[in-house]
């Protein structure tokens, strides 16, 4: 029999799509710069259908590239015509939530949407959240370690996970579903497969940690002057309203070019930062907080989100899907430490509009987190393309001892430029890693490393 037969018979009818039925949206993920087709798509129902398939590829040498919900933004999902892409999506379901443990084991293809609910369901809190929770799978999720907009006060997706299920390159199945919250035996090998994009492992369940419910969140938006003032404003709001619960900045290009684009009315006048802000204190003390920031003029003004549809108005600017137009649109994701973002945009964004005058280059993001997204979008010259943009941000980034990737991940597109983010024995452990765990390399070939 041929692989493909083999493949077929191990996973059952509906299980190999391949020819016409191949949808064009298997080829790239939310980056678009995915082009090839998957020679057939696999879809596993179990961990044991998956060790099967693996087996059979292992055996074969044929690469698979394993694809949760395809949200992600380094290409680290695109497809290859010569690989097998292994979709998750039947692999979806909640198997259990344990009030006593506060833990939820999910399959990896369960929408991270309906991880949340469920834990709600239950009284409890799963404190990942991001724009795409509709669309993205908790598989994807842990295998890039996804960050989002709670990190300031949880962590990344990696502080969310307590246990884990994989299957190797080789078909085994590691099984290490942990429930404690401390367990020191040994290496912590779940870590291994957390953020490592699906090139150790493919991830086919987890334990995940879950948080008594915040209580009620009051979302702010405030209109800020200078960066030294958002980094003040955080270290006061998180010193006299507690943990607040989000932080994120918007550059005024960015904040104009969207509110603009939703016909939103916001503050009289523009401003160079507005910062959304989340809290569970009562609004009398919010707003107290808000009178004594603007009476120390640390913001110029604020708004507080009376009613659900008024704070989801106020993120629809911070998720900014309108400047998605924007010819060539990039996206970056790079951290630096919080007290120099506002020297590094200033300096990107020159060197970037000295080359390409007519360019937008705008700037948002977890700044609580030490994350800033940068929104480029311009027409290139006879010979240039995106590279030419990202030697720019990364070159000025240099300056700072950035990192080229906060929480987006390497993928392919970051792949050139890992070297400027970790050390020469850095990436020399990182390949004989790789090299343990797939020494034929056929697990996500091409991305990260
Ligand atoms: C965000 C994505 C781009 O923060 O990471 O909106
Ligand atoms: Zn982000």
């Amino acid at each position: 029999m041929s692989l493909l037969e083999d493949l077929r018979s191990a996973l059952g009818e509906g299980g190999v799509i391949e020819g016409e039925t191949l949808a064009a949206r298997t080829t790239s993920d939310m980056s678009g710069t995915g082009t090839s087709l998957p020679r057939a798509v696999l879809r596993p129902r179990s961990t044991a259908q998956l060790s099967a398939i693996m087996k059979l590829c292992h055996a074969a040498g044929a690469p698979v590239i394993p694809q949760g919900g395809l949200t992600g933004l380094a290409g680290g999902a695109n497809a290859a015509g010569n690989a097998f892409s292994v979709s998750l999506e039947l692999l979806r379901g909640i198997e259990e939530v344990d009030q006593a443990s506060a833990t939820m084991v999910v399959k990896a293809g369960t929408p991270l949407e309906d991880c949340q609910r469920a834990a709600v369901e239950n009284g409890l809190f799963l404190a990942l959240d991001l724009g795409s929770r509709g669309s993205c799978q908790i598989g994807g999720n842990l295998s890039t370690n996804a960050g989002g907009i709670r990190v300031i006060r949880y962590g990344m997706a990696r502080e969310q996970v307590l246990g884990l299920e994989v299957v190797l390159a080789d078909g085994t199945i590691l099984s290490s579903m942990n429930r404690m919250l401390k367990n020191n035996a040994g290496y912590d090998l779940k870590h291994l497969f957390i953020g490592s994009e699906g090139t150790l492992g493919i991830i086919t369940r987890a334990v995940l940690r879950l948080h008594p419910p915040p209580g009620e969140i009051t979302t702010v938006l405030c209109a800020v002057q200078r960066y030294e003032d958002v980094v003040a404003l955080l270290r006061r709001a998180q010193s006299v309203l507690g943990g607040i619960l989000a932080f994120e900045a918007m550059w005024r290009d960015y904040f104009a070019f969207n509110t603009q684009a939703l016909k939103l009315r916001v503050f009289e006048g523009s401003h160079p930062f507005c910062v959304i802000l989340e809290s569970t204190m009562p609004v009398d003390d919010i707003e107290t907080f808000l009178a004594a920031c603007l009476e120390d003029q640390l913001i110029q003004d604020a708004l507080v989100a009376r009613s659900h549809a008024q704070a989801r108005e106020m993120w629809s600017v911070r998720e900014g899907h309108p400047i998605e137009v924007l010819p060539n649109l990039l996206n970056f994701d790079v951290s630096l430490p919080i007290g120099q973002i506002g020297g590094y945009a200033e300096a990107c964004t020159a060197a970037l509009l000295a080359r390409w005058p007519q360019a937008h280059v705008s700037f948002y993001g977890h700044v609580g987190d030490s994350n800033v997204h940068i929104c480029v979008g311009t027409h290139y010259g006879p010979g240039e393309d995106m590279h030419d943009v990202d030697e720019i941000v990364y070159r000025v980034l240099g300056n700072y001892h950035g990192s080229i990737s906060a929480e987006h991940g390497i993928g392919t597109l970051k792949r050139p430029y890992l070297h400027l983010s970790r050390s020469p024995e850095e990436l020399a452990l990182m390949r004989s890693l790789k090299q343990a765990l797939d020494p034929k390399g056929i697990l996500n070939p091409g991305k990260v490393i």
